[in-house]
């Protein structure tokens, strides 16, 4: 096949994947985004193999019969877990381009240009950290391993030494790519410093931590592209790379934490302040009694957070408004951006319930108005609606944004038990006059609404 055919091929599918960037950032448009992903990547995998190259089927075969046995059980994990999914996926890309690297050095050595060389240990040092790192990550949210934050002293001088080490040995090996016994000891090196950096980093962090890892995995990718020098390669590690730090940064910034707080803050430790408790008595109510208020309601906001995707609750919760909307009442929902455990996990639940996308209002168009909302429903959502963000300087959450549920007339929260969400701190939310629990799954509680409004 000629090259000019293939260079086209690789051009066709960088404008894919950039093009999927844009559609996948606004609901509407984000099911185009990931069938036009899906295609861009379709043509690399196909321009790769007519690269004339090739010489050998066999491994390739091989390669893609094991990713397909891998990939296939990972695709159908549940949406709750999908950050957990997201983080392997890292660790695999990471250990692809680690893998490469591995074997373009012990291929080519001493016979590498300084330059290559050079990118040739940027992609193996942020390649190989990211693997152990993205286990490390998949490990806490799945429990499989501790997930406070685990804090001892000198533990930062730890790290940074561990990765200078790994970043001399590095610029060393671009000096001289002849000193092959180094390689190892860098590969090494990188894995170690993988799992030491997450270790100080509580559970509630994953999430942006993963964002971070997948700029990193991204970085390790488009080196790769230098080292191999193909150029589709490059950019889409370079947009993989940017897209995750822009992610992070988001992240961040709708949690009030600086990146530095995130990694290095111990945030969920056990020692880590936990605000200035609350006291006070907290109000259960029926959900028959709940039906009465809801029937009377003008305006009603629905507020979902993690728990309404652990109940499934999300085609219950659209029945139940569309009662409401029969009744005479305008229903919206509103959307925190951290809530759940992934970035837009809410709206991909709702959408997934057809809940129209003009109903969705994100945060800051919601606050200006929650005074005005007769019923503010706080469905499974907990720090994201947790006052003391605002009013407790003490909190570990304070500063963070939140929805202020408190302020509509009355909230309705329906949670199983009086029990802390991720950040593992009280909120008084649920003690204010104005608040109602039901308790229950919310599946079944927004089952039980349903019926009594039906049957009333
Ligand atoms: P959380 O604060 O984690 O609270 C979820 C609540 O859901 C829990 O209090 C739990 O209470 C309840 N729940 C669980 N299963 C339930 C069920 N079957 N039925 C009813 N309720 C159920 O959730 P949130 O408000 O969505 O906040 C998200 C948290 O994750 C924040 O701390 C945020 O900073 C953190 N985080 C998120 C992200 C992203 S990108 N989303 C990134 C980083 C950090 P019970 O056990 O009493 O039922």
């Amino acid at each position: 096949m000629s090259e000019h055919v293939i260079h086209f091929i690789y051009l066709a599918s960088t404008a894919c994947f950039i093009l999927s960037l844009k559609w996948l950032g606004a609901v509407p448009t984000a099911k185009r985004g990931v069938i036009v992903g899906t295609l861009g990547m379709a043509l690399a995998i196909g321009g790769t193999l007519l690269e004339p190259t090739i010489e050998n089927f066999r491994f390739i075969a091989a390669a893609v019969v094991v990713g397909t046995i891998i990939g296939v059980p990972m695709a159908m994990m549940p949406m709750t877990a999908v950050p957990q999914r997201t983080a392997l996926s890292h660790a695999f890309g990471a250990l692809a381009a680690t893998l490469v690297g591995t074997a373009e050095y012990f291929l080519h050595a001493p016979h590498i240009a300084r330059f290559t060389m050079g990118a040739l240990a940027i992609e193996v040092i942020l390649g190989g950290l990211t693997v152990t790192a993205s286990l490390m990550a998949a490990g806490k949210l799945q429990e499989i391993i501790p997930t406070r934050a685990i804090l001892f002293r000198g533990q930062h001088y730890l790290n940074l030494a561990v990765l200078g080490l790994a970043v001399l040995i590095g610029i060393y090996l671009v000096i001289d790519p002849g000193a092959w016994w180094l390689f190892p000891i860098m590969l090494g090196l990188c894995l170690v410093f993988g799992v030491l950096l997450i270790i100080p980093i509580g559970g509630a962090d994953m999430p942006t931590v993963i964002a971070l890892l997948n700029s990193y995995a991204g970085l390790a990718a488009s080196m790769m592209g230098f080292v191999l020098n193909n150029k589709l390669l490059i950019v889409a590690g370079a947009l993989d790379g940017s897209s995750g730090l822009i992610l992070s940064i988001v992240m961040c910034k709708a949690m009030n934490r600086s990146m530095a707080n995130v990694l290095f803050g111990g945030f969920g430790s056990a020692s880590s302040a936990q605000g200035a408790g609350v006291k006070g008595e907290a109000r259960a109510l029926t959900p028959e009694d709940a039906t009465l208020v809801l029937q009377a309601a003008r305006s009603v906001v629905v507020i979902p957070g993690y728990g309404m995707a652990v109940a499934q609750a999300q085609h219950v919760v659209c029945e139940l408004a569309e009662l409401l909307e029969e009744n005479g009442a305008e229903v919206k929902y509103a959307i925190h951006p951290v809530a759940g455990r992934m970035p837009g996990h809410m709206n991909v639940l709702l959408a997934e319930a057809d809940v129209p996308y003009e109903q969705l209002v994100e945060m800051d168009d919601i606050n200006p108005i929650m005074e005005t909302v007769d019923v503010a429903i706080v469905i499974g959502a907990n720090d994201v609606v947790n006052p003391a963000a605002r009013t407790d300087e003490s909190s570990p959450i304070y500063g963070m944004p939140i929805i202020n549920a408190d302020k509509a007339r009355t909230v309705f929260v329906l949670k199983r038990s009086m029990a802390s969400g991720f950040a593992g701190i009280d909120n008084p939310l649920f003690f204010n006059e104005n608040t109602r629990m039901i308790f229950g799954d919310a599946k079944k509680t927004l089952q039980a609404l349903i019926s009594e409004f039906k049957n009333s």
